[in-house]
């Protein structure tokens, strides 16, 4: 017999006071729906399994509002919403250590006597992944001319050109007037030498006029971004045409094509959940979507760029330059790497996806939107 709770063990339990309970009930956020045997009103399963979706988003900061449009979405099931809040309390947790290292080093200084900048003292909210992981990347990103060659096409005939997120600028066009935008103060110092001027801001605030510039570009930056629509609204305000290079995180995209994601890393599921899809970008900014084919041979060693290589990401240098295999966790990344090591011996990987051998390029979800 399915077990029901009274409100005060449910309380005890999740450590919310009765009361919490009673307004949840009240604003029909989470009602006990069964009764139990002297004729009180119990949370049956169900009802616990919506109190603790609501209580998590709670605890990550959201509205009841909108944590009540999120609980009721017919679309989101109860394994949805496991990934999506795994997948924001791993951003959270990524903030957190950062701010823990950066506090830590400010105790430092301090005890030494110095004083940080308020530069320095801010640079904790802004891109701390890139400034853990920043270091690899120039192993195996660089341009791919053929990928490049799109964009540029796609810039039209723009003198001025934003290069959002810009990291160490493989993809700004030579022949144009470039700035570029990077929050990561270790992706910055990596940046060759004549790369074009770069300056430290987010896009989710540029600090450009409207209008100063003909053209914005972003490659390969939003799913990093604290809230994608806002960098693309500012890229928007700042330049006339927007030319943005991401990928579709849909089922029918990236993580049910790839057979990486598929087969072996399903933890990326996690990791895209709750980021808004590639068709509400480019929604945001009005934008036309077209497929991008990654050739076979790919110079630019991004997650999906190895398809037809699988031997590349058992090399470390190759997972290193790319934010996923570290945001998955070292457990995943450690069983993903042993079970592909061992299809691949084994010949199930090749049996598996036989198909790709004759392709030259796939179509992985990646997308250019221009605007
Ligand atoms: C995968 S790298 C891509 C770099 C470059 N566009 C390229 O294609 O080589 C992602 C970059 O986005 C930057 N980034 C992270 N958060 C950002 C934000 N809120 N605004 C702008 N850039 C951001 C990171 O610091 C990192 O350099």
């Amino acid at each position: 017999m399915e077990e029901h709770l009274t409100v005060g063990r449910v309380a005890e339990l999740a450590g919310v006071s009765v009361r919490t309970l009673h307004h949840y009930d009240e604003i029909g956020l989470v009602q006990p729906s069964a009764r139990t045997a002297a004729g009180y009103r119990a949370y049956a399963a169900g009802d616990v399994e919506r109190l603790r979706e609501v209580l998590a988003y709670r605890r990550l900061g959201f509205g009841l509002r909108e944590i009540a449009d999120l609980v009721d979405d017919p679309t989101t099931d109860a394994i949805a919403h496991l990934h999506r809040l795994r997948g924001l309390l791993l951003e959270q947790r990524d903030r957190t250590a950062a701010m823990v290292a950066a506090i830590d080093s400010e105790l430092e200084a301090r005890a030494m006597g110095i004083r940080t900048t308020p530069e320095e003292q801010l640079k904790v909210f802004g891109a701390q992944l890139y400034e853990t992981i920043g270091s690899a990347y120039p192993a195996t990103r660089r341009t791919e001319p053929r990928i490049a060659a799109r964009v540029w096409e796609a810039l039209g005939d723009a003198r001025t050109v934003l290069n959002v997120g810009a990291g160490t600028g493989s993809y700004e066009p030579p022949d144009r007037d470039v700035t570029a935008v990077e929050p990561s103060a270790v992706m910055r110092a990596q940046r060759p030498a004549g790369a074009a001027p770069c300056v430290a801001a987010d896009a989710e605030s540029l600090p450009f006029e409207d209008r100063s510039f003909d053209a914005a570009m972003a490659f390969s930056t939003v799913h990093h971004w604290h809230d994608p629509i806002a960098g693309l609204r500012e890229m928007r305000r700042v330049a006339r045409r927007v030319v943005v290079f991401t990928h579709d995180t849909g089922d029918t995209g990236w993580r049910q094509r790839f057979w990486l994601s598929r087969d072996y890393l399903p933890e990326v599921a996690g990791l895209v959940a709750g980021r808004p899809s590639v068709d509400r970008l480019a929604d945001a900014i009005g934008a036309r979507m077209e497929p991008v084919l990654i050739p076979w041979d790919c110079a630019d060693g991004f997650f999906e760029a190895y398809w037809r290589r699988p031997e590349a990401y058992l090399d470390e240098h190759v997972r290193r330059a790319v934010s996923v295999w570290t945001r998955v966790g070292p457990a995943a990344e450690q069983r993903a790497v042993g079970r592909l090591r061992d299809d691949l011996s084994s010949g199930r990987w090749a049996e598996r996806n036989h198909d790709l051998v004759a392709l030259d390029a796939a179509e992985l979800g990646l997308r250019l939107l221009v605007a």
